[in-house]
């Protein structure tokens, strides 16, 4: 029986750092990523023995940002260091996990770990795959959440850093483009323009979500709309049938998995 108190171990932690902007963003991200996990897990039936374990993952994965930005005062893992493995490596350091079966430790560690990787790695067993989608899942959601909040508070033309500098209205990549068409995910290197980084979401909704209740949340929220009418709204006509085909296609795939229901895999 997994009895931790994730979140008492995660506010006693984040007091200890600075009460300072960048800070407070990344706990109101954690707290939001523990609300969208519990009401993942609560629409799939996920089996309950791992429920637990799931919130705990969601409050401990992005612990690592803490000492990331007092040590290198940057959230960019090129520019510092992995922060997955450094959640790990604080969550161990902590003790947090010390009294927890060995099976249900290393069940928080690898989904703390996988979180931000392009591909989940293969060889999952289904367990570890559950966790580790569940916190990736309501990773993204909330990165969603993000940038629908900029767009509805006219954020983003004067804060380039959101979307690392690039060009607010250079024209969508080929690349990105394709990406999408073909299912796939976007290759960071393939992004050129404030577009293709908010082509990288609509990626996610074309095959990047794991959970059928996070494909409903996502149609429910409306976050393929938003971000066709704000393209729309700021590139050239000539761009928008692509922009419309992109999220088209993404809203189909959304609505497929949401249709064939739930895929939890319950361990024997
Ligand atoms: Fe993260």
């Amino acid at each position: 029986m997994f009895t931790l108190d994730a979140k008492q171990c995660f506010n006693a932690y984040t007091k200890k750092f600075p009460d300072v902007e960048m800070n407070r963003l990344k706990i109101a991200h954690t707290e939001r990523v523990v609300a969208v996990a519990l009401e993942i897990m609560k629409r799939s039936a996920f089996p309950e023995a791992l429920m637990a374990l799931g919130e705990a993952a969601a409050w401990f994965h992005d612990v690592g940002r803490f000492p990331q930005f007092q040590r290198y005062q940057t959230f960019s893992d090129r520019h510092s260091v992995n922060h997955a493995l450094l959640s790990c490596s604080e969550i161990l350091q902590q003790g947090w996990l010390d009294a927890t079966p060995a099976k249900s430790r290393d069940l928080i560690l690898k989904a703390v770990e996988f979180h931000n990787l392009r591909e989940v790695p293969p060889q999952l067993d289904p367990d570890e795959a559950l966790l580790v989608h569940l916190v990736r899942d309501a990773d993204k959601l909330d990165i969603l959440a993000l940038l629908e909040q900029a767009i509805a508070t006219d954020y983003l033309a004067d804060h380039p850093e959101v979307y690392w500098g690039l060009p607010f209205t250079a024209p969508l990549s080929d690349a990105v483009v394709e990406a999408i068409e073909a299912g796939a995910s976007v290759s960071y290197k393939d992004i050129q323009s404030f577009a293709d980084f908010v082509l990288i979401q609509v990626a996610w909704c074309n095959g990047g979500f794991h959970f059928p209740a996070s494909c409903a949340l996502v149609l429910e929220r409306n976050s393929l709309a938003i971000r066709q009418t704000y393209l729309c709204s700021i590139l050239p006509s000539g761009e928008h049938e692509r922009i419309k085909r992109c999220c088209h296609l993404a809203e189909v795939a959304l609505k497929r998995k949401v249709q064939n229901g739930a895929s939890i895999h319950i361990s024997p």
